[in-house]
């Protein structure tokens, strides 16, 4: 762990850690088709295998498989009967994020903090048992239908949770370099920012790290608003984001017409090679927004000085900012899923802690071009 900037020392004093919380456990996608997505997220993302549930193991109405790749764990889950939840979250906002689960230490504090604090709860702590020891798990309502479940898992040695057998399916690719969720980012609809980071310094105890306004995020036509909340001890960030007036339609409108409301917009994966992971990437077949080859014209008199050699970069696309403390490299895929929603960022941070502003305008300028195929802008 990097020694904690100042700027991140602010927050931790500010938060008042009332909620700890360890790490991200898991991010629980409902999708339509869990066995297929499986294929694409080890096929082309290099996630590898770990643990299934459904009617092999005696649970009737989903089916979950469950994929690792160094720290990121990510479970996809279909529903397995014509009508219930799951349908439902998927017919009103096809594939995407239910669950962002939050490792804990102790997920009925987690529960009674969160909601004592007036979190609506969705599941009061209840423990799973087997052979391998128990997990306790609880949750809580966030923006639009996304969830947050606390997993207390000090207690348990088997390879996920109770309920899920091993899976080792035949084909298994490489992992490709992907390290950790380094933040997950929410789009809320109009006028609700505010309700969502008050939420999460009121309720879960964290404090805002940054905010940007419209004239930060805009370029000529589109605008949005964001603010990004941290814990305590800085291992979860949300950036939340909000649309704003521009000439044209906000990408983050956009997401709220398709998405059927708020919901997680990007995960965003580290790497501590960003050039070796996005070839592999591309080699696969993930699509990635592309800005003008002219950007790269100007950006290391922006940026000052790098590491890397600026040729793969700029064919690859990757994006480059630096703040006081560093640089990052960046870049963004897109739509990961058929509706104009979800997607994901690839980050490999060398200091830099901080997301990308010096970036904002060009890659949504390359999103307003995305924008317009789509007829949406
Ligand atoms: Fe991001």
């Amino acid at each position: 762990m990097n020694t904690p900037s100042p700027e991140l020392k602010k927050v931790v004093a500010e938060a008042d850690d009332f909620l700890p919380l360890l790490g991200t456990d898991h991010i629980e996608l409902y999708c339509g088709n869990a066995k297929q997505s499986a294929y694409y997220y080890m096929a082309a993302w290099g996630f590898q295998p770990l643990a299934f549930c459904g009617l092999e193991t005696g649970v009737r109405d989903r089916v979950s498989y469950v994929l690792r790749q160094d720290k990121i764990t990510l479970v996809l889950t279909s529903p397995l009967v014509a009508d219930g939840p799951i349908n439902d979250h998927i017919n009103r906002h096809g594939d995407g994020v239910k669950a962002i689960a939050l490792w804990v230490d102790d997920a009925k504090k987690s529960w009674e903090e969160t909601t004592s604090r007036g979190a609506v709860s969705v599941l009061e702590p209840t423990k799973r048992s087997d052979e391998a020891g128990n997990v306790v798990l609880s949750g809580i309502k966030t923006y639009g239908d996304t969830v947050h479940t606390f997993v207390e898992r000090k207690n348990y040695d088997g390879i996920f949770m109770p309920g899920y057998q091993p899976w080792s399916p035949v084909h298994v690719s490489e992992p490709l370099g992907l390290q950790f969720v380094d933040h997950m980012v929410g789009n809320v609809g109009w006028g609700e920012m505010n309700t969502w980071t008050e939420f999460y310094a009121r309720v879960m105890g964290f404090a805002q790290l940054i905010s940007f306004d419209d004239k930060d995020i805009s370029t000529e036509y589109t605008a949005l608003m964001s603010k990004v909340m941290s814990n305590g001890n800085g291992r979860i960030k949300f950036p939340i984001n909000e649309p704003a007036k521009g000439r044209k339609k906000s990408q983050i409108e956009e997401y709220i017409d398709f998405y059927q409301g708020a919901g997680v917009q990007h995960i965003a994966l580290a790497t501590s090679n960003i050039i070796e992971t996005v070839t592999a990437l591309r080699d696969r077949g993930i699509e990635f927004l592309k800005v003008p080859s002219s950007y790269y014209d100007t950006v290391l008199d922006r940026v000052g000085s790098i590491d890397e050699d600026l040729a793969p970069l700029r064919d690859l696309g990757i994006l480059i900012d630096r703040d006081e403390e560093g640089y990052l490299l960046q870049i963004f895929t897109k739509p990961v899923v058929d509706r104009p929603t979800m997607f994901f960022e690839i980050i490999q941070r060398k200091g830099a802690k901080s997301f990308g502003k010096g970036n904002f305008k060009a890659l949504f300028e390359a999103i307003e071009r995305e924008q317009e195929s789509r007829g949406t802008l």
